[in-house]
């Protein structure tokens, strides 16, 4: 009976040492390694993201012991996801997983797929090892490309295919629409059953457009030192703090002048509102440059404030939208400025946000915090009176 348990346990234990990280395909895949380095999803835990902790520390499951968080912002913690779903106390400890590979490479490619639920959805990973899902148009179907030698046609030319590391499976139909990235991204909502953030499914639906070809689109560079390929799929997430010239054509700037204001629209292309934290504050900042002086006109905000009783509270409290003027899905949203242009005057355009709302840098404590208190641009730009 006791050789039965240590086997057991044995065969535990090995399952756990199975964790496969990050560094083994930074050997064959360095591009992709380094971009995903600098990108959110590396940097997701409470300690290389302030703005995730600033939260976190003041959040009651803190108090309780629970980081429930770590479904989505560090699911490659196994051992802290063990002891969450035991109901033991699970903080995150600083280690190398929580450091380096909050949500790691392998973790991402075997979300096999995605469970919805009403409070917040589940990713259902693959059992396999080492085989991950992966798009490529041409052989959908293929379900385990193995590494293999192919000979050519007259047997002149030699070819290896595959990875020799590890199998692919093409057949996945959510790493072609963006699916698998709803496990997480699609929605979460506090214990009022109200929607702290949700974004619509209708950015995962098709194989042409969807946040995939927006956030990962092909960029310049092999995909594998092994085999050679012409572009790969940024794996740096782009945003508007993080690579964002990479998604500013999707949203568009127009100015129209009028004979006493003119009018500057917003359009945005994307499927989803154009800011989905409630933490964001996005601002239109207009300067009219008359000779040399520089006239500021009245800065525009967009936001999404949750709160209680008409009064913005911390996430876990809120029961009901208190503001909400964001610029939705598709949207194109005019602003008229009553203000009369002259000959020769240029308007100088700036759209950009704050990834935290100044009225809450204080009670966050991130004052001081460079990320927090910067004012990312997202597009600027610059017009000349026609009159
Ligand atoms: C020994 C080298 C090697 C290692 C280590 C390695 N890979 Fe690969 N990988 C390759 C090669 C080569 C290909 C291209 C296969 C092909 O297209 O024929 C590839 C392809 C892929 C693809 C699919 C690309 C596509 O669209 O065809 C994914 C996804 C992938 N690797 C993920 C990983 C992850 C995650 C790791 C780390 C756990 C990893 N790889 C480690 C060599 C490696
Ligand atoms: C259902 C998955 C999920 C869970 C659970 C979750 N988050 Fe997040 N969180 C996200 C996603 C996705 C983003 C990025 C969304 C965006 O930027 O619009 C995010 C972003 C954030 C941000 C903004 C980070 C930044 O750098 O601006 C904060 C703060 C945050 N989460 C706090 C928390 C806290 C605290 C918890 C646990 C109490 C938690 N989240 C649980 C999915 C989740
Ligand atoms: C395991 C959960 C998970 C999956 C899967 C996931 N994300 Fe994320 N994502 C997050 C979390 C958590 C954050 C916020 C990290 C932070 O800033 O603390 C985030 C941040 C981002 C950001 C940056 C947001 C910002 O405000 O800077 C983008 C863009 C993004 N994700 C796009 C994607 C795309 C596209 C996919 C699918 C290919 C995807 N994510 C899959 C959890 C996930
Ligand atoms: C947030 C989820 C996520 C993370 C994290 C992630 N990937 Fe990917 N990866 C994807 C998606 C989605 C695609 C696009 C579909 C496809 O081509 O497979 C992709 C594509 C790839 C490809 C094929 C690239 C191409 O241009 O054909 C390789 C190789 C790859 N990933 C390797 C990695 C490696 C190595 C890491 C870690 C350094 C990593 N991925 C981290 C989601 C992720
Ligand atoms: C047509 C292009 C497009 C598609 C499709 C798209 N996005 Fe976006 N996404 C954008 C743009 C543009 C922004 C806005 C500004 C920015 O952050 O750069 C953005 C912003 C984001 C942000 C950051 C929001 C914040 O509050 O900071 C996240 C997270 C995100 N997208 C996730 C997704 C997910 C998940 C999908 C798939 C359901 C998706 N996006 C589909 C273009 C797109």
């Amino acid at each position: 009976m006791k050789i039965f348990l240590l086997a057991i346990l044995l065969l535990i234990e090995l399952n756990a040492n199975d964790y496969i990280k990050n560094n083994t395909c930074k050997a064959c895949h360095p591009t992709i390694y380094s971009e995903f380095y600098n990108s959110s999803h590396r940097k997701a835990s409470i300690f290389e993201d302030p703005i995730h902790k600033a939260v976190w520390d003041l959040h009651p499951n803190k108090q309780k012991g629970s980081y429930t968080c770590a479904k989505c912002h560090t699911p490659s913690d196994l051992e802290l996801l063990k002891k969450l779903k035991e109901n033991k106390k699970a903080l995150p400890i600083k280690n190398i997983v929580q450091t380096h590979e909050a949500i790691s490479c392998v973790y991402c490619h075997s979300i096999k797929s995605i469970e919805k639920h009403e409070k917040v959805n589940t990713n259902i990973l693959t059992k396999e090892k080492k085989v991950f899902f992966a798009a490529n148009e041409e052989n959908k179907e293929l379900k385990d490309k193995k590494y293999k030698d192919e000979v050519s046609m007259f047997g002149m030319m030699k070819k290896t295919s595959g990875s020799p590391y590890h199998t692919i499976d093409y057949s996945n139909e959510d790493f072609y629409t963006g699916k698998m990235c709803m496990g997480c991204h699609q929605k979460l909502q506090n214990n009022n059953n109200f929607d702290l953030c949700r974004v619509d499914m209708k950015g995962a639906q098709n194989e042409e457009k969807n946040c995939i070809t927006c956030h990962m689109p092909k960029v310049k560079g092999t995909a594998t030192s092994i085999k050679i390929t012409d572009t790969h799929r940024f794996h740096g997430f782009a945003s508007a703090s993080n690579n964002q010239d990479l998604l500013t054509k999707y949203v568009k700037i127009k100015f129209k002048e009028k004979s006493d204001n003119f009018e500057i629209a917003i359009k945005n292309e994307s499927s989803h509102n154009l800011f989905l934290q409630p933490l964001r504050l996005a601002q239109l900042r207009v300067n009219v440059l008359r000779g040399d002086k520089r006239i500021k006109l009245d800065t525009k905000s967009f936001m999404r404030i949750i709160g209680k009783d008409g009064k913005p509270t911390m996430p876990w409290l809120a029961n009901s939208v208190v503001k909400n003027n964001m610029i939705k899905a598709n949207e194109n949203r005019v602003i008229t400025y009553d203000f009369k242009l002259k000959a020769n005057d240029s308007i100088e355009v700036v759209f950009g946000y704050y990834k935290v709302n100044p009225k809450m840098w204080k009670k966050l404590k991130l004052e001081n915090d460079k990320k927090s208190t910067k004012f990312n641009i997202l597009k600027s730009e610059f017009y000349k009176s026609s009159k």
